[in-house]
């Protein structure tokens, strides 16, 4: 049976790109979740030269789907460069969707059903669905079901003031109602971690992020976009904050709980517009075409707890698991990428890997240990760049394997936690 370490099925991943990260409602807002894919994937098949005919299908995440069209990997398949009869499909596990997407296409790989794969995520929460309420919807089927001018009017004529209340998405559990931020909240309570520890690890995230702009580690691995109207191309992420100080981070209120809450817009991702997306090749094949792939996945894992319970410690639950796939320790690891929803959520998971309760949760009678902090996101995380719900996973695997590949380090982790209490955990290696 062919496994994720198996020579010859091991899976490559041989290119990765994004879009722009950018605060929903700014520069992408004109564009939709399709629009920055298909840009994305564009770009990844001209630069890496891939033969779309090679391509054996793209797997795609999104996580507030298109009403119009809810299979967002086969509208962004199809490109000019794609042949039509490149299948395609849409996965969802909230934020870890471009994760879910591109294990389920090195699956695919190790199965021996594919050779090559093109996945990734997008998100534009700039163009979230805004749905009629059911007094609404009802009176709009009446009416468009009556046979008479007069029957139309009379469906309409139902409709009440409260009923043209319209209802928005919101970040919440549908099975708790908590908001992702409420989550967070009680986390950072339950765990002690204090306003000032949050302030600065997303202070950190902003230095990090802004470093890796500047010196043009970040924005190698960015696809220019261009905006129309005027068709300007916006080049790198706009919610990174060079000038971003302790001081104006202490200043903010706490959103999520005014009166004792810790959690502020500064140490929390910002709802975000983008796209990634990632060139998958088993072994035999990447190495037949010539490439030399930024690296290969060595295991995964995901896992979930109770969404009533502290929503967002799954990576504390699947990063063992994945080690232990993988044969390796917290130790081995050259570098760490964690997806920061919240400062809060990250310090929290950072202390699961440290509690024996926890290790025992997962199954293991050691906890995996302290994180070294300076392998810790060294270009910043989603605090600073953003998080474009659909695409984040896509874009910590590719600077991953970008950074690994400039240190000369053999082995990477990188972890996710994503809505209904679940987590994701990867383990990559170069050669
Ligand atoms: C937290 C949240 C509600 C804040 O939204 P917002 O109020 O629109 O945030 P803004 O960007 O307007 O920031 C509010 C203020 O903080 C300031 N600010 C934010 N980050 C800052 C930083 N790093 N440094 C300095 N100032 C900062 C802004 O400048 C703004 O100040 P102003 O009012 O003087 O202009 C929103 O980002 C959110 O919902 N995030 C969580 C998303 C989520 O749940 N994701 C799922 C995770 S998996």
């Amino acid at each position: 049976m062919p496994s994720l370490g198996t020579p010859g099925r091991r899976v490559a991943i041989v290119a990765g790109l994004r879009t722009p990260f950018a605060r929903a409602g700014t520069t992408l807002k004109s564009l939709s979740a399709i629009d920055l894919g298909k840009r994305c994937v564009a770009e990844l098949i001209e630069r890496s030269g891939v033969d779309g005919k090679l391509v054996d299908a793209v797997v795609y995440g999104t996580v507030v789907p298109s009403v119009i069209a809810p299979n967002i990997a086969r509208e962004v398949s199809l490109l000019p460069l794609l042949p039509k009869g490149v299948q395609a499909f849409t996965v969802s596990r909230a934020c870890a969707s471009a994760n879910q997407a591109i294990t389920d296409g090195a699956d695919q790989i190790v199965l021996g059903h594919a050779d090559v794969i093109i996945a990734g995520g997008a998100e534009s929460l700039s163009n979230v669905p805004i749905l009629h309420s059911r007094g609404m919807s009802e009176a709009l089927v009446a009416a468009s079901r009556a046979k008479s001018f007069g029957g139309r009017v009379k469906a309409l004529a139902k409709v009440r003031p409260r009923d043209l209340v319209p209802i928005t998405p919101a970040i919440a559990e549908p099975s708790t109602g908590e908001t992702m931020g409420e989550s967070a909240e009680k986390m950072a309570k339950i765990n002690g971690i204090p306003r000032a520890d949050q302030d600065h690890f997303a202070l950190r995230s902003h230095r990090l992020a802004a470093a890796g702009t500047e010196d043009g580690r970040l924005t190698a691995e960015i696809v220019p976009v261009y905006v129309p109207p005027a068709f300007e191309a916006m080049t790198s992420d706009n919610g990174i904050r060079a000038d971003s100080t302790m001081e104006k981070l202490k200043s903010l209120k706490p959103v999520f709980d005014r009166k004792y809450g810790t959690v502020t817009a500064g140490n929390s991702s910002p709802l975000t517009d983008g796209a990634s997306a990632v060139l998958l090749m088993s072994e035999e094949r990447a190495r037949s075409l010539g490439y030399e792939p930024m690296a290969f996945i060595r295991s995964y894992a995901y896992a979930a707890l109770d969404p009533g319970e502290q929503l967002l410690m799954g990576p504390v639950l699947a990063a063992p698991v994945a080690l232990q796939r993988a044969g390796l320790s917290l130790g081995d690891m050259d570098l760490i990428e964690m997806h920061e929803a919240f400062a809060a959520q990250v310090l929290c998971n950072l202390h699961g890997f440290e509690s024996q309760a926890w290790a025992e949760r997962a199954g293991f009678s050691e906890p995996l240990g302290e994180v070294d902090r300076s392998k810790l996101n060294v270009m910043g995380g989603s605090i600073a760049i953003g998080h474009p719900f659909g695409a984040t996973g896509g874009r910590i695997l590719t600077t991953l394997c970008n950074e690994l590949q400039r240190r000369g380090g053999q082995f990477g982790l990188m972890t996710v936690c994503a809505a209904g209490g679940m987590g994701h955990a990867m383990v990559i290696e170069r050669a």
